[in-house]
């Protein structure tokens, strides 16, 4: 057996497959990812005129200048990126195999729930919600999807600023992961796919469940990662071409 048919049978066996995505899930999408040679850390502190790229995400940062954050936004929906066939495959995990326990990812694209998925943990916040940095109001994207997609500052009714729901570095994760990270349900396999396993603590999840229920992980990533030796497989190619060979074998979708 070679390594993808291993993979494919470990797969075909397990019934509760936690699955943790990053941004590299969506760069066939059009949307770059953080790190890599062409990712948005390369660029974006030039671009907007950034102390350091990931001010773009820096809450303080945001509360002095949040123009950068709302053009960063602009530019992820703009062209209306649409699923690839790998967030489809993970959907049909879910919806087709019932294989999922539970979806992670630390995307904000929105792409895994616009598949299908709705077993998931958007760890690094949502899009959907915002909340007014002042008075807290709600607000739901369909009342400000207009100002987004022009890159202009949401203001709330009291007239201060309106954050979308993005966890931004100096924030809490929400309670459901930290819920999720330190008492992971029952689970048969760990998928940690389009990651560099570099934040934390998302970077730690694969881990916190392999560590509860001794089961098999496995890592696709075209690069390596901090974390590799704790990987019982590795596949480092693109995430497509490896869901359309998984999917040649079984046939899923
Ligand atoms: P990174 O940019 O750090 O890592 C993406 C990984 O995906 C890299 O290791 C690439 O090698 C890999 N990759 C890219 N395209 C690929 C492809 N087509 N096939 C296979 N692998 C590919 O992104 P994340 O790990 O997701 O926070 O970054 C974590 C967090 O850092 C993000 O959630 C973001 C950022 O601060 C927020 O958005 C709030």
């Amino acid at each position: 057996m070679d390594k993808l048919e291993k993979i494919c049978s470990v797969i075909d066996k397990s019934q509760k497959i936690v699955i943790l995505t990053g941004a590299g899930i969506s760069t066939s999408c059009g949307i770059p990812d953080f790190r890599g040679p062409t990712g948005i850390y390369n660029y974006v502190g030039k671009k907007y005129n950034l102390p350091y790229p990931e001010a773009v995400f820096d809450i303080d940062y945001f509360y002095q200048k949040p123009q950068p954050f709302f053009d960063f936004s602009k530019e992820l929906f703009i062209n209306k990126p649409q699923p690839s066939f790998a967030h489809k495959y993970i959907a049909a995990l879910e919806n087709k195999a019932n294989k999922l326990n539970m979806l992670v990812t630390q995307n904000i694209d929105m792409l895994h729930e616009l598949a299908g998925n709705k077993k998931m943990i958007a760890c690094h916040g949502t899009y959907h919600t915002a909340h007014c940095t002042k008075c807290g109001k709600k607000y739901m994207l369909n009342q400000y999807e207009a100002k987004l997609k022009n890159g202009e500052i949401i203001n709330c009714e009291c007239g201060s600023i309106v954050k979308p729901d993005i966890v931004f570095f100096g924030e809490s994760l929400p309670a459901s992961f930290i819920d999720f990270l330190d008492n992971p349900t029952p689970t048969d396999l760990v998928m940690t796919i389009g990651t560099s396993l570099t934040v934390q603590p998302a970077c730690l999840l694969p881990i916190a469940v392999k560590r509860k229920y001794d089961i098999p992980m496995i890592l696709i990533n075209k690069d390596s990662t901090p974390y590799d030796k704790a990987f019982d497989y590795i596949i480092n190619d693109d995430i497509d071409e490896t869901f359309k060979r998984i999917n040649e074998q079984l046939k899923l979708i």
